[in-house]
C-alpha cells in the first residue's frame, strides 16, 4: 500500500489553496506544499496579517492560522517541492483560448501542459500526478504522453522515475469552498492504477466518508465534472427564463421556484434568479462542452448547451434595458449606486461577474456609478472595468467612483442597483437610503434580497427580479 507522505499542489488559487489547506488540517502527518509561478500570490499566502490572503473564503484563515508552517507551505520553489512529493496535484487556470483553433470555446490548456512539463522535469521516482482542475475530457492523455515521454530518453537522473495519472476533479463552489470541503457530496476518482487511486482515497478518508467515495475511467471522471457544471448552469438560465415571465403576467418568481423545487424529484437547490451565472467555471466549461459536442459532430447536442449561455447573456441585457426603460428612457449624466461587484456573495472573486458587464453598459449609456462592495478592492474593480477609449466620450472623466459603505454609495443618486447578495443588505434603514437619493429614485433588485414592502414605505420605486405584482 503506497503511503502519500509528500503532496505537491501546482497552483495557489481558489481552488489550490483552500484544498491543501483542508488536506493539511486533516493529514497532520502528510507534508503539503502549494506552489505557484505568481510570486505576488505566495507572499500574499504567506502574509502574517491574514486579512491579507489572496483570496476570501469564510473559514479559510483560520485552517491557514492553524497549518501554515507545521505542514502548510506556500513556496515559489517549484523544483524542490516536485521533487520531494509523492503526489502531486494540478490546479492551475484552465481558461477559454482567446486565440487560434477553438477561440472563445475550446479550454487553452497551456497552462497544464507546462506544469506536466515541470513535473517531468523535477520529479523523481514513482510519483502519482492527479488532475484537480476542470479539464476537457482526454486531457490525462495529453499529461501522460508528456509524462512519458520525459522517459523515453533515459538517463541516470530519471531512471526509477514513474509516473501514474489521476483525475480528481474539484466540486467546491466559492463562497462556501471550506464547508464544500470538509463535507463534500463525493470524492470522484477516474484512473486504473489501483494502487494509485488507494492511495488518494486513503487521503480523504481521514475525513470522509468511504460511502462518499466514487471511482470511474478517467474519461467519465473528466465528462462528469464538466456536465456537474452544466446542469447547474442549466438550472439557472432556466429559472432566470420564468422570471422574465413571471414579471410579465403577475406571478412570483420567490413562489414559482419555491413550488417547484418542493418535488424531490427537481430539489430545491440552484433554483434563485438573478442577473445570470458569473464565475470563472459555468462560461467556460459550457462552452468547452459546446465546443466538443461540435467537434464529435453533435451539433444539436452543442446547440441545446448553447441555449443555456445564450439565456444568461440575455438576462444581463434585459435588465439594462429594464433600467433604463424605467429611468425615463435615459440615464446620461444619471448617478447610480451599485450594491455588490462580486459574482456571488461571500467571495472577492469578480471573474465574470455580472457586475461587469452590466456596470459598464450602463457606463457607456452615459451613467455615473458609485460602487460598493465588502470584499472586492476598488483595484480590482478598476480592472474589471477598463473601458476601452472608443467607447468614451471624455476619457478624462471619472465615471465610477469607488465607495466604503452602502450609506455612502446612495448619496445623490437617482438608483440603486443590487448586483450580489450580501448579507448586509438584507436589512437596510430605507428611511436613511430614501433620505439620501434624489427623488424619484429607484431601487432595482435582481437578486430578490430586499424587503419591498420597506422600499415602499420609505417612498421609492422598487423593481425587483420576478416579481409579478410590479405590473403596470
Ligand atoms: P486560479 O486562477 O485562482 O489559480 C490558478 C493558479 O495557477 C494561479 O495562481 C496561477 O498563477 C497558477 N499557475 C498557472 N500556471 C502555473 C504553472 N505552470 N506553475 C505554477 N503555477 C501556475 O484558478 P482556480 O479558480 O483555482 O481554478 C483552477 C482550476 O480549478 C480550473 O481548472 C477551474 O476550472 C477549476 N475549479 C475552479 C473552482 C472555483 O470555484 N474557482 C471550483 C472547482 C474547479
Ligand atoms: C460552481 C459550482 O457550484 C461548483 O460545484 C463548481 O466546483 C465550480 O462552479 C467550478 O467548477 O468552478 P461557483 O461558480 O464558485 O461554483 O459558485 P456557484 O454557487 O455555483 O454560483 C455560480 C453563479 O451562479 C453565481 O453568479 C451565482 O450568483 C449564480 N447562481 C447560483 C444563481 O444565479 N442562482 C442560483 O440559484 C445559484
Amino acid at each position: 500500500m503506497i503511503k502519500v507522505k509528500n503532496i505537491c499542489c501546482i497552483g495557489a488559487g481558489y481552488v489550490g489553496g483552500p484544498t491543501m489547506a483542508v488536506i493539511a488540517k486533516h493529514c497532520p502527518n502528510i507534508q503539503v506544499n502549494v506552489v505557484d509561478i505568481n510570486h505576488e500570490r505566495i507572499a500574499q499566502w504567506n502574509d502574517k496579517d491574514l486579512s491579507n490572503l489572496p483570496i476570501f473564503e469564510p473559514g479559510l484563515e483560520y485552517i491557514i492560522k492553524e497549518c501554515r508552517g507545521l505542514n502548510l507551505h506556500f513556496s515559489t520553489d517549484m523544483e524542490q517541492k516536485i521533487k520531494n512529493a509523492d503526489l502531486i496535484f494540478i490546479s492551475v487556470n484552465t481558461p477559454t483560448k482567446v486565440k487560434g483553433v477553438g477561440a472563445g470555446q475550446a479550454i487553452d490548456l497551456k497552462y497544464v501542459e507546462e506544469s506536466s512539463r515541470q513535473i517531468s522535469k523535477f520529479a523523481k521516482g514513482f510519483t502519482i500526478v492527479v488532475e484537480k482542475s476542470t479539464l476537457p475530457v482526454k486531457t490525462a492523455q495529453t499529461i501522460k504522453e508528456i509524462l512519458e515521454t520525459s522517459l523515453k530518453t533515459k538517463s541516470l537522473e530519471n531512471e526509477n522515475n514513474s509516473f501514474s495519472v489521476l483525475s480528481n476533479p474539484e466540486f467546491l463552489a466559492e463562497g462556501s469552498a471550506i464547508s464544500d470541503l470538509e463535507n463534500p457530496d463525493r470524492i470522484l476518482i477516474g484512473g486504473e492504477d489501483k494502487e494509485a487511486i488507494n492511495a488518494l482515497i486513503d487521503i480523504y478518508l481521514n475525513w470522509v466518508d468511504k460511502a462518499k467515495v466514487l471511482t470511474t475511467d478517467l474519461w467519465s471522471s473528466e465528462l462528469s465534472k464538466l456536465i456537474a457544471n452544466a446542469f447547474l448552469a442549466q438550472r439557472i438560465s432556466s429559472i432566470n427564463t420564468i422570471s422574465a415571465l413571471c414579471e410579465a403576467t403577475g406571478a412570483q418568481i420567490k413562489d414559482v421556484s419555491k413550488a417547484v423545487g418542493m418535488d424531490r424529484r427537481i430539489g430545491k437547490y440552484f433554483l434563485n434568479s438573478g442577473p445570470g451565472f458569473g464565475g470563472s467555471c459555468f462560461k467556460k466549461d459550457i462552452s468547452n462542452l459546446v465546443y466538443i459536442c461540435n467537434y464529435y459532430n453533435l451539433f444539436e447536442v452543442a446547440n441545446y448547451w448553447q441555449k443555456v449561455l445564450d439565456i444568461n447573456i440575455w438576462q444581463q441585457k434585459r435588465f439594462v434595458k429594464l433600467i433604463i426603460n424605467k429611468m425615463f428612457g435615459t440615464i446620461s449624466g444619471k448617478r447610480i449606486a451599485i450594491l455588490g461587484f462580486a459574482f456571488k456573495a461571500d467571495t472577492n472573486d469578480t471573474r465574470e461577474s455580472p457586475a461587469i458587464y452590466i456596470c459598464k453598459k450602463l457606463i457607456e449609456e452615459g451613467a455615473l456609478l458609485n460602487i460598493y462592495d465588502p470584499k472586492v478592492s476598488q483595484t480590482q474593480i478598476a480592472k474589471d472595468l477598463t473601458i476601452s477609449e472608443m467607447d468614451i466620450d471624455d476619457p478624462n472623466e471619472q465615471k465610477w467612483l469607488y465607495s466604503e459603505s452602502v450609506y455612502d454609495t446612495v448619496i445623490d443618486t437617482d438608483a440603486a442597483i443590487f448586483l450580489t447578495e450580501w448579507n448586509e443588505f438584507e436589512n437596510l434603514n430605507w428611511e436613511i437610503i430614501s433620505q439620501s437619493m434624489r427623488q424619484p429614485s429607484w431601487v432595482f433588485d435582481t437578486r430578490s434580497i430586499v424587503d419591498i414592502q420597506k422600499v415602499k414605505e420609505s417612498g421609492l420605486n422598487i423593481w425587483q427580479v420576478g416579481y409579478g405584482y410590479q405590473l403596470n
